[in-house]
């Protein structure tokens, strides 16, 4: 093979990225798209000088420790880390990077979506669609609320946010947001700024997340937030299950606290707390906030390209540890 570098895929990704990965590096892929374990993932690691990861790997410490000191790079199909102990990385001189940028555009338009489909109760109708339950058109079914004229607080005011903010405004919402720091006034396009984001819940007719899941944040939306909200609020999360309790989620859309949710994430996931099956006032996604072609296409050539960057000697463009 020339010499070519080993790159392994731990997952299958689009043909296009699988076909651009063959070209340019000793591929091992995953074509049956199981889940590796780390025993796995080290025995095909063995002379590779990267692993192309993505955010249903559990890279923990154990998992990074077993991989060969032949991998100088972990470069993830995601813009989230928080499946990687980058500590561990650091620790280890492990490389990692992600793929910013990429899937702004696409996530902003999932939360529209979930902030529609929680305010016009799509779920609940496709459902009595679905079930043979739809007896006809009246007055008074399935009302829901208008987007136009209400408060949207975004918390977490970066790339996503910011998109999420640009489509909100063409629904006429008003923008209320948090962030570690205040946009450039020429940014905030009218968006009013929250220092501390406990002040933006009061003012949060929808609630929207974009944040990082870390040790900080875990839970952070928790009973007493969510009692903070206007009563009626929608929530939406298109960030990390684990930002949100789920419990307290789930006690809200019980008790009307909340009017509805739109959940694209889950802790845990691919389970999720049982009780939101039942809940019919959530609108459930499986992840699906990156999921277009051509932004899982871009991921996979911005992985590529952290990738041959390293491999050329030089900086990753998107290196976060
Ligand atoms: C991301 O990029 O972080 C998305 O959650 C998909 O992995």
């Amino acid at each position: 093979d020339g010499g070519r570098p080993v790159l392994v895929l731990t997952r299958r990704l689009p043909d296009a990225v699988e076909q651009r990965a063959a070209r340019d590096y000793v591929v091992r892929a995953n074509p049956e798209d199981r889940p590796l374990s780390p025993a796995d993932l080290a025995e095909r690691a063995q002379g590779a000088v990267a692993v192309l990861c993505a955010a249903c790997d559990r890279m923990d410490a154990a998992a990074i420790a077993a991989l060969p000191g032949s991998v100088r790079i972990l470069a993830t199909f995601s813009v989230g880390t928080d499946h990687i102990d980058l500590a561990a990385a650091a620790a280890r001189g492990l490389i990692v990077a992600n793929t910013p940028g990429v899937l702004t555009d696409a996530t902003a338009d999932i939360a529209l979506l979930l902030m529609l489909g929680a305010a016009r109760r799509a779920s609940e109708g496709e459902r009595m669609v679905r079930d043979g339950a739809w007896t006809g058109w009246t007055p008074t079914q399935l009302l829901g609320t208008h987007l136009g004229g209400k408060r949207l607080g975004i918390l977490g005011m970066g790339r996503i946010g910011q998109a999420v903010a640009r489509r909100a405004r063409a629904f006429g919402m008003t923008i209320h947001y948090s962030n570690r720091r205040r946009l450039p006034p020429d940014q905030e396009d009218g968006a009013v700024f929250h220092a501390d984001p406990e002040e933006l819940l009061p003012v949060s007719d929808f609630l929207s997340l974009h944040f990082p899941a870390t040790a900080e944040t875990r839970h952070w939306l928790n009973a007493e937030r969510i009692a903070r909200l206007p009563r009626g609020a929608i929530l939406v999360n298109t960030a990390r299950g684990t930002v949100v309790d789920d419990r307290a989620v789930i006690a809200a859309l019980r008790s009307g606290q909340l009017a509805a949710a739109g959940l694209d994430v889950f802790e845990g996931e691919p389970d999720l707390h049982p009780d939101y099956r039942g809940v019919s006032n959530a609108v459930l996604l499986p992840h699906l906030g990156s999921a277009t072609v051509e932004t899982r296409n871009a991921m996979g050539f911005k992985a590529l390209d952290n990738i041959d960057a390293l491999v050329a000697g030089r900086e990753p463009p998107d290196r976060v540890v």
